[in-house]
């Protein structure tokens, strides 16, 4: 029996849903929904605040400020209200608005950008904000987990080892970016491995990180409209690309299974599918990173008026069907720089 005094203290590491029974084809999900923040995030946040409070950055009186799509935020709402430090949560206007509640509900100051920066997007544009706080005041502290080591190094010591444990023959593994801090600490990992694993990370059209045109993206978690400094392609086999539409489709065809995940693990599974309908024979061990659950996407993905209007008839229509809209996948020879 689990009992805890801290929220941060519990993290479900050994859950996966086994996929076979929804899309014929075995992948396992593994699910990082299960703890107080209900991400993935929790990792990344917690291996931040502590390394920040080791290294003497972050003291009683320090304000906590960040530039999150949400789930960071959530994390860093929930650990800074156990730890007794202030948070801003420099956000913009994709972000749910069950997360942003979420983030207040814990004590947090939510900023929400508007308008994104003409060249660098959304993201740019809540980098400059939060730049410009921390110059104004020395008490703000800003993990920037775009760039901080601890961001992947949480998952090189918690989130790779535990697939490992679990999948000692483990061929494949399908992981989104974001930040690319799951990305390259899983990487990294098994890297060094005693076996080969195909790492394919699993990119959302419209995003930068891999060399793409920038474009419309609504859903958040993955992909950048700035190159992710934590990103080494060394150490990444292939990348595919997935078109939101096809996100979509899969959450809802996940859903009427009763399984209610986020966005980015739709855009892992159709991703996943497509490279395995290619890929696989029946003998491939394949896991995928589920970084969170649906509930925060209630008033999007889930929908219908949303999704009709942002992406058509066709969406709502297909969602059955296997992904199609998938648009490129490319081997990491061929992708530039
Ligand atoms: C739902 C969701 N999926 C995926 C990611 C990407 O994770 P990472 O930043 O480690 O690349 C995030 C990051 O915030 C997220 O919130």
């Amino acid at each position: 029996m689990p009992v805890i005094s801290v929220p941060q203290a519990f993290n479900e590491d050994e859950l996966y849903v086994d996929l076979r029974r929804i899309y014929g084809r075995s992948l396992f999900l593994k699910c990082e929904g299960f703890n107080f923040a209900g991400s993935i995030k929790l990792k990344a946040a917690s291996e931040m605040v502590e390394a920040a409070e080791r290294d003497g950055l972050l003291r009683p009186g320090s304000i906590l400020i960040e530039s999150s799509s949400g789930n960071l935020g959530v994390a860093l709402s929930m650990i800074a209200a156990s730890k007794g430090y202030r948070f801003m949560c420099v956000t913009d206007s994709r972000c749910n608005l069950s997360t942003r509640w979420l983030m207040e509900a814990l004590g947090s100051q939510v900023h929400v950008i508007t308008e994104p920066d003409v060249h660098s997007g959304f993201l740019g544009a809540r980098l400059t904000f939060v730049r410009a706080l921390c110059a104004s005041d020395p008490r703000y502290v800003w993990l920037n987990q775009y760039t901080n080591e601890d961001n992947w190094k949480a998952h090189y010591r918690r989130t790779a080892p535990a697939i490992a444990r679990e999948f000692p023959r483990l061929d494949v593994l399908f992981v989104g970016a974001g930040t690319t801090g799951t990305l390259m600490g899983c990487a990294r990992f098994f890297k060094e491995w005693h076996r080969p694993v195909r790492i394919v990370a699993i990119d959302s059209v419209g995003s930068v990180t891999f060399g793409g045109a920038p474009g419309r993206r609504m859903i958040p978690g993955l992909g950048t409209s700035v190159p992710p400094p934590l990103l080494d392609e060394a150490y990444i086999d292939e990348v595919i690309q997935v078109e939101e539409a096809d996100t979509i489709r899969a959450c809802r065809r996940l859903a009427r299974s009763g399984f209610l995940f986020g966005g980015s693990t739709g855009t892992a599974v159709s991703g996943a599918m497509s490279w395995l309908a290619q890929h696989d024979e029946g003998d491939l061990t394949a896991v995928a990173i589920a970084p969170d659950l649906g509930e925060r996407y209630l008033d999007t993905i889930y929908q219908s008026n949303w999704v009709h209007d942002l992406y058509g008839e066709d969406v709502l229509a297909t969602a059955d069907e296997m992904p199609t809209g998938t648009r490129s996948t490319r081997a990491r020879e061929q992708i530039p720089g």
